[in-house]
């Protein structure tokens, strides 16, 4: 008995150095804001960006109760890298964390929120007068944390729908294919989309169906009442077909088709993938090799991937989709929605094996925000058979997802006149469709 207690007590400790040859380096992770306000919702709905006052008030705030989740999420995150790991700092340390948000009111208060719970708790931890002024009008323990971002239509690594002709063009190609015109043609689709156009009042389509369910699903949680009483033509049969059939469109948006769509020798879907997800997933596995590449250096170019342990994106439900989509994982992670939730997060950890010196990786994700677990998924990465996998297999992936040119010029480069790879014609290709596409 008293063996068996010792031993959980160990494998309780187990987790920083498993077998006592393996040693965490660096934690990255992606995360979705918390609960907020619709996006937009069809022009006869009654319930109107007016109607929504928290958060500041309008379409896409995040709530008070977003803001809970996120607090609470950031105070599981405490639990496990600072307290049960001791892989981060006990208080806020600027060289071991790094925070980028999109560029949303959102997920930069999401990030505020998280971060209050990481490392902004009065719980005697924090230190007055050196991690925040010694005032009374200070909240006690409030440590504030930098939040970075970049401009949202032009944050190709958070934001899969930043400003993008090429995916423009490759997703009008999609569909135009047989497989989504004769999704579209399907009639429970058709007669579904003919349905809520008759009641929406306007023209409701594979492109606008996944915002208007997403009206739907927070009427849900914030005015199920209302909503029951003033959009009558809505069902709980309806909803799910809504659920169902948005699910498929986010999947297609994701270039991920049951038949391989080759136009113009170009693999659409994984164009598509590369745009969407490629330069998060590169981003995340190159900042991996740069700290195996700096341990144990001292060069002044290490010094800011040596400090780092702790590097957060607080995004989206699109950007973490996409990371699915790019490792070939959409179909086994979210087993509910089908989409991530609320605060849904995936998380890249690397290890280090200290007697051989092989780096590892270990994914896992947190389902919604109820969740207390960081649940490990690396065995869904295909290559991978336990929930630690070599890097090089991370590293192969990212290839394969590899944007082809930085973002900006590759966005301009049309999938339709490309033929082949040549950075020349690339080049001149670019020149003239930034011309078109800037007309347009
Ligand atoms: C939305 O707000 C408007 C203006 O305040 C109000 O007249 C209307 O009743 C509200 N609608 C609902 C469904 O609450
Ligand atoms: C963010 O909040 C400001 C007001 O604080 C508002 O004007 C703006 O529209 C919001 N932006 C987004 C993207 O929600
Ligand atoms: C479409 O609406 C009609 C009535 O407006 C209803 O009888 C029918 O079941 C609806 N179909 C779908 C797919 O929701
Ligand atoms: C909203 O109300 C409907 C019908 O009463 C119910 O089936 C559904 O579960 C409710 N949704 C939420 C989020 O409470
Ligand atoms: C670390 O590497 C050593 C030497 O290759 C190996 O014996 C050991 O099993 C590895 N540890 C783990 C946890 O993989």
């Amino acid at each position: 008995m008293k063996g068996i207690i010792l031993l959980s007590l160990l494998c309780r400790f187990a987790d920083t150095e498993i077998n006592g040859d393996l040693k965490l380096l660096l934690v990255q992770t992606v995360w979705r804001h918390g609960d907020r306000s619709p996006m937009k919702t069809c022009q006869t709905d009654p319930i109107q960006e007016r109607n929504w006052t928290f958060g500041g008030g309008g379409y896409g705030q995040l709530s008070p109760i977003g803001m809970k989740q996120h607090l609470k999420f950031g105070k599981l995150l405490r639990k496990k890298y600072v307290e049960e790991m001791g892989f981060l700092s006990k208080r806020y340390s600027s060289k071991e964390i790094y925070i980028r948000s999109t560029d949303r009111n959102r997920t930069i208060i999401s990030a505020i929120s998280n971060l209050l719970g990481m490392y902004g708790q009065n719980d005697g931890t924090n230190v007055v007068g050196m991690d925040y002024p010694d005032d009374a009008d200070w909240p006690a323990g409030f440590v504030p944390v930098a939040i970075h971002t970049s401009d949202h239509s032009r944050d190709h690594v958070a934001n899969p729908d930043s400003a993008c002709n090429r995916q423009a063009v490759l997703w009008a190609m999609a569909k135009s294919s047989r497989e989504l015109q004769a999704f579209q043609e399907r009639p429970d689709v058709a007669v579904l989309l003919l349905n809520l156009t008759r009641n929406c009042g306007e023209t409701v389509n594979i492109d606008n169906l996944p915002d208007l369910h997403d009206a739907l699903y927070v009427e849900q949680i914030h005015a199920n009442d209302t909503l029951r009483a003033t959009n009558t033509w809505f069902s709980d049969e309806m909803y799910n077909m809504m659920t169902a059939v948005a699910r498929q469109v986010r999947l297609y948006k994701n270039g991920i088709f049951n038949e391989a769509l080759i136009m113009n020798n170009l693999d659409v879907g994984l164009e598509i993938q590369k745009i969407r997800g490629g330069s998060i997933l590169n981003e995340i596995s190159t900042r991996m090799s740069a700290k195996m590449e700096c341990l144990n250096k001292n060069t002044p170019g290490c010094k800011w991937i040596s400090g780092l342990k702790y590097y957060a994106y607080s995004a989206h439900d699109s950007t973490i989709f996409a990371i699915f989509c790019v490792m070939g994982i959409q179909d086994t992670v979210v087993e509910d929605a089908g989409y991530p939730q609320y605060t849904a997060a995936i998380f890249f950890e690397l290890w280090l094996n200290i007697t051989d010196n092989r780096p590892y990786f270990k994914v896992t994700y947190r389902q919604n925000p109820i969740s207390e677990e960081l649940r490990p998924i690396t065995k869904m990465v295909d290559g991978c058979t336990e929930d630690l996998c070599s890097l090089e297999i991370l590293k192969k992936l990212a290839k394969r997802s590899k944007p082809d040119l930085p973002m900006e010029q590759w966005c301009e480069l049309n999938p339709q006149s490309s033929s082949s790879t040549g950075s020349l014609l690339y080049l001149a290709v670019v020149s003239v469709m930034s011309l078109i596409y800037n007309d347009g």
